[in-house]
Parts: C-alpha cells; structure tokens; sequence
C-alpha cells in the first residue's frame, strides 16, 4: 500500500495540484494555463465538482499526500470554493494560487473555510506594466489590496509569483525584494523562469545571471525538497528561485500528481497524451486509476536535458 504511489523513477507522489477551471478574469501575455496549451474553456458544469475533489483527495491521503494546492485559470471564479475546502480530508497543507483579484472579499471566508494559505500572481509593482501583461485594465489595486487582506486573514506564508520577462519587469527584482520585506516574513517572493508556451522566446531572462546575483546578495541559503528549488535570504526578505526549464534536478524531484478542471489526471505540466478521466467513478475505481496514472510518470527532463 505504502509503495503504491511511488512512481518507476522513485518519486513519491506527496502533493495534488487541482485546477479547478480555465476561466480566467486576466489575460497574461506568457500563461500557459496548466499546461492546456489550447486554452479550451471547459463548461462550467462540467468542471470538478466537489464530489470528486472529495473522493480524490480522501484517496490520495490514505496513500500520504499531505498537500493539495488549488489552481485555475483563476480559481476564485469557483463559486463553491468553501464548499470545495469544507470537504477536504485533513491535510498538511492546503493552497492555492490565484491572481489575486478577488481576493479582498474572500480572503476571510477562505481561511475560515480551512485554507491555508495562498500564492499570488505578481509580477510587477506598476500598474501600467501590469495592464500590459496581463492584458486588462484597472486590476493592479485589486491585487495589492488581495495581498493585505490574504494577511489579515493569516493566509501566510504568502507567496508573490513574480515571472521574469525580460525588458518587462526584469529591472524590478530589488523593489520587489523591499515589497515583500514590507510583510515582515508573512510574503515569500518567488521569481519563476519564463516557459515559452505562447511563442514568448523573446522575453527569456538570463536566468543563470539572477541565480548569481541572488547568490552574491543572500546572507545564507536553502534548497527545498520540492523540485530542489533554492531559497535566497537577501535583506530580511525570503526569495525563492524556480527553474523549471531543462532542469532534471527539477523533474527528478517533483511530486506532484496533476488534475485538470475537466476531473482528468495529469502527471506532468509538459504532457498531455496521459489524461485519464475520473469522472462517476467509485472510490475503488478512482483509486486504482491513480495508481496506474502513477506508474505512467515520468521525469519531462531525464539526464540527457
Ligand atoms: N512560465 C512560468 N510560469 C508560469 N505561470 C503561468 N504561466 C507561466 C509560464 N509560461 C505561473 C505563474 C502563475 C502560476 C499559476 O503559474 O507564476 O502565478
């Protein structure tokens, strides 16, 4: 039972990331939308119901995962979103990563609703940059005062997801830095390589040059399990760096198994000819298809990346 949700390279499934819906309220110029490269827009009702969120997630906790993290397009969209957390089983850690936009309304509902905490897409402190990247108007407050009241609401560790687009917002990485230093400790930044799914190439940063550079400033580091990402501590700020392009160190350490808003089992974000459809199954049945989702993983980047 135990060894059942290792995978054939020996990496232990510990973490769920659901997306609840590809609804989305933004535009961003680089999303890659959890990997559905078409961007199709999955019919409300027949996105994830709860129901199913619930038998997964009792499931995958009955086989050691101890976290789940909830995603989208933007998964405060989710009208039932509480409903969606009230059911959870207990877990470790329960997240979710939003853009941020909704959150000043939510925010206390959700934490009483059992979330834990919540990552947020941003990734530049200016307004107009974030109207061009996002390809929206108006929204850049909404998101800062989502920042204040995920605090007050105690979604902390709160985690700022700032993509690096270079000629965009690449020159703003020290401002950001003194941003979440602001939040003393209850704001992560985490700066994320650019992956190219909407022919954005020309965007790329030299991610090689922002590792030194975090390297040359940090007063000590980390290196987290998940995906081996580093942690920087640079001026009381907490900066955590994610590669996941070509990177078998990455791929080797993931541990998550994928679902999309359409209830389908994903094992990888870079793949999507292994979808398997867990829709009016019984618990048994979801079970073993989980299983067998599992021995289908495989690292995107093996050794010769
Ligand atoms: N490259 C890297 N990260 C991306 N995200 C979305 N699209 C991309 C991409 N092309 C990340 C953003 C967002 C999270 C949901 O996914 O950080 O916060």
């Amino acid at each position: 039972m135990g060894s059942d949700f290792i995978d054939k390279y020996g990496r232990k499934v510990k973490s769920l990331r659901i997306s609840l819906t590809n609804r989305c309220n933004l535009n961003c110029i680089y999303c890659h939308g959890e990997g559905d490269t078409n961007h199709t827009n999955t019919n409300i009702k027949d996105e994830i119901t709860p129901e199913t969120i619930r038998v997964l997630t009792d499931v995958a906790v009955k086989h050691g995962v101890d976290k789940v993290k909830f995603s989208g397009g933007e998964p405060l969209l989710r009208r039932d979103l509480p409903e969606i957390l009230t059911e959870l089983p207990p877990l470790k850690d329960v997240s979710l990563t939003t853009n941020g936009t909704l959150l000043a309304t939510l925010a206390d509902n959700l934490a009483d609703s059992g979330l834990d905490r919540v990552n947020i897409s941003l990734d530049t402190l200016h307004p107009l940059i974030y109207d061009q990247i996002t390809q929206t108007t108006g929204y850049h407050n909404k998101v800062l005062n989502g920042i204040h009241a995920a605090v007050c609401a105690g979604l902390t560790p709160i985690k700022i997801n700032m993509v690096l687009l270079s000629g965009i917002n690449d020159n703003e990485i020290a401002e950001m830095i003194a941003f979440v230093k602001c939040y003393s400790g209850c704001v992560i930044l985490q700066l994320i390589e650019l992956m190219d799914f909407q022919n954005t190439s020309s965007y790329k940063v030299n991610i090689d040059r922002i590792q030194r550079e975090l390297e040359r400033q940090a007063s000590h580091t980390k290196v987290r399990i998940m995906h081996r990402r580093k942690k920087y501590y640079i001026n009381g700020a907490e900066v955590e760096l994610v590669r996941p392009v070509d990177n078998t160190e990455f791929c080797q350490n993931c541990n998550r198994l994928r679902v999309t808003p359409e209830s389908k089992l994903k094992t990888c974000l870079l793949r999507d000819d292994d979808l398997v459809d867990i829709t009016n199954k019984t618990p048994l049945e979801v079970e073993q298809l989980m299983i067998q989702t599992i021995q289908k993983r495989e690292p995107y980047c093996k050794r010769s990346c």
